[in-house]
Order: C-alpha cells, then sequence, then structure tokens
C-alpha cells in the first residue's frame, strides 16, 4: 500500500467526514448497509405509522436506500427531502416527490416545523457536533412529528479471552482509532435515548439490534469496505504494518471468522 510522501506521521486534526463518498469503497458500503440495517429500519418506520401523504426528512442519506423505501411508502401524496454533505449517490435516484439536496445537517438552514418525520441512520456517529445536529433534527418537526434517529454502539467489540472463536484483529483496532481521530463517537447510539428525552420529546424509545458476523454476511462487507478505505491512514500513522493489514482482510473471507456486530441503536420520539 503506498502512502501519501506530503502527510506529516502525527494525526492531523481532521474532523472531515472519515468515510468520504467519493472513495471507490463506498457503493459497497451502501450496499452491505441497506442488506444490514434496512430490514429494523423499516420496521422502525413503519411502527410509528409513516404513510401515505407524510412530509419526511431523510438526513445524511447514502446510498439512499432508505429514502426509496420513504418515497415508495409516503406516494402518491407525500413529500421526501433527502439530504447529505454528498449527494452523489442519490442525484440519480429519480424517486417521485423527492427533492435531493447537498446540506450539512450542522451548518445549512434548515426549516423549522415542518416534517411528520426526520430520520437519520449513521451519520450522526461521524459529526463532532451531533448534539447540536440532533437538536436541530427535533426542532424540524412539526408538533406530532417523530424523529428516529439510528447510531451505532461498539460496546459488544469482539472479545476472544471470554469468548474463543471471536476475531479481534489490529487492523479492526486501528480502525476505530483512526475513525476516532476523525471525530467519530463509537458508542454514541447508547445515549441517544437520553439525548432524545432531554430535547423534551415524548413516547421516547430505544431498540439495540445486533447479531454475529462471519465470513459472507453484509456486516463484514461493511468491515471490509471501512478497512480499504482506512487502511493507508492505519499504516501511516503506526497502528499496524502492510503485512498485518492484509492479513487481517484475509482473514474477513475465513470461514472460521466470527464476531459479535456492534449494537445499532434506533431511538424516537415524538414532538409534543
Ligand atoms: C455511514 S453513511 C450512512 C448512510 C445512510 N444513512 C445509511 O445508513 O445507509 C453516512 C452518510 O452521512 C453523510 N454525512 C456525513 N456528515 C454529514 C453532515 N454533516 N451532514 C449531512 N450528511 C452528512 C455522509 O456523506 C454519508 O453519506
Amino acid at each position: 500500500m503506498e502512502h501519501s510522501p506530503e502527510r506529516s506521521n502525527q494525526p492531523l486534526a481532521d474532523l472531515s467526514y472519515a468515510l468520504d463518498n467519493a472513495a471507490k469503497e463506498a457503493s459497497s458500503r451502501f450496499q452491505a448497509l441497506a442488506e444490514a440495517f434496512d430490514p429494523a429500519t423499516i420496521r422502525h418506520l413503519e411502527d410509528v405509522g409513516v404513510a401515505p401523504g407524510w412530509h419526511c426528512l431523510e438526513v445524511g442519506a447514502g446510498g439512499g436506500s432508505v429514502a426509496s423505501w420513504l418515497a415508495a411508502r409516503i406516494a402518491p401524496s407525500g413529500r421526501l427531502l433527502i439530504t447529505d454533505i454528498d449527494p452523489r449517490f442519490l442525484e440519480s435516484l429519480d424517486l417521485p416527490n423527492t427533492q435531493v439536496l447537498r446540506h450539512n445537517i450542522v451548518t445549512d438552514p434548515l426549516p423549522e416545523a415542518a416534517f411528520d418525520l426526520v430520520h437519520a441512520r449513521l451519520v450522526l456517529t461521524h459529526i463532532p457536533d451531533r448534539a447540536a445536529a440532533l437538536a436541530r433534527m427535533a426542532t424540524a418537526l412539526r408538533p406530532g412529528g417523530w424523529l428516529i434517529d439510528e447510531e451505532i454502539d461498539i460496546s459488544l467489540a469482539p472479545d476472544p479471552a471470554s469468548f474463543p472463536g471471536e476475531v479481534r484483529s489490529s487492523t479492526f483496532d486501528g480502525m476505530l482509532r483512526v475513525m476516532e481521530q476523525r471525530g467519530v463517537d463509537h458508542r454514541f447510539g447508547r445515549r441517544l435515548f437520553a439525548h432524545l428525552r432531554a430535547l423534551g420529546l415524548v413516547h421516547v424509545a430505544a431498540e439495540g439490534m445486533t447479531s454475529v458476523w462471519s465470513a459472507g454476511s453484509p456486516g463484514v462487507a461493511i468491515l471490509r469496505a471501512n478497512y480499504q478505505q482506512l487502511g493507508e491512514d492505519m499504516i501511516h500513522f503506526g497502528y499496524i504494518t502492510a503485512q498485518q493489514f492484509e492479513q487481517d482482510l484475509a482473514a474477513l473471507d475465513d470461514p472460521a471468522f466470527m464476531m459479535p456486530s456492534p449494537i445499532l441503536w434506533s431511538a424516537r420520539g415524538q414532538r409534543p
């Protein structure tokens, strides 16, 4: 793996989004995220009653799988706004009654008291100013509208000492470190319930989902995309060697590979 010669070995204070959608790994990541998480996400959206005619906002829509489901669900009379700081995968979706916006949830203007539903998944985990972003999302709800946010929690990281057979690699740890350098909070999902309560939302609830990731699973495809996108940085900052990286990447395809997935917390609250 080649390194960029002009970079210092010291981690820089770079808080831009760690998993830039311009990278070649982005499309496989979005496909794997959809396979791993859309069934749970859709169940939560159905639970709050998303229906034809709703006005919805999907924040940080990424590859657009949830946005596509929402657009079909609220048709023919609903309206959907889908945003992302880099909407390159959204612009070609051609969904009915939908507007796509290049938009930063922290800094760009957002309508207030406008939406029946505001949803985001795995977006605020990446944003250093996540509490402010969540508060803005709540303000965008009309009275009675639902906020659903789904974020990660790595409390169940692999622990081979306690659970023989689980794999925890230096590359996994290096990935976490590089992402934390870029402002990621790997346990934000766990805090969502308290945040939604503090925002004055009602009917607040949170549910966590986890599964075992093994070779061939969508979860392992997410790991592969993240390792490949962040591998150069992990090696550059000395968290792993190039040889270790190649071994750990290959181990993802080992039929014996297994690890508990991070928990995806799906939290909801309703504006009174
Ligand atoms: C890990 S992806 C998740 C994509 C999608 N929500 C999903 O679950 O499949 C995070 C997405 O958030 C977007 N994003 C990152 N920072 C953002 C910000 N400040 N405002 C809006 N979108 C942002 C990224 O461009 C990326 O598409």
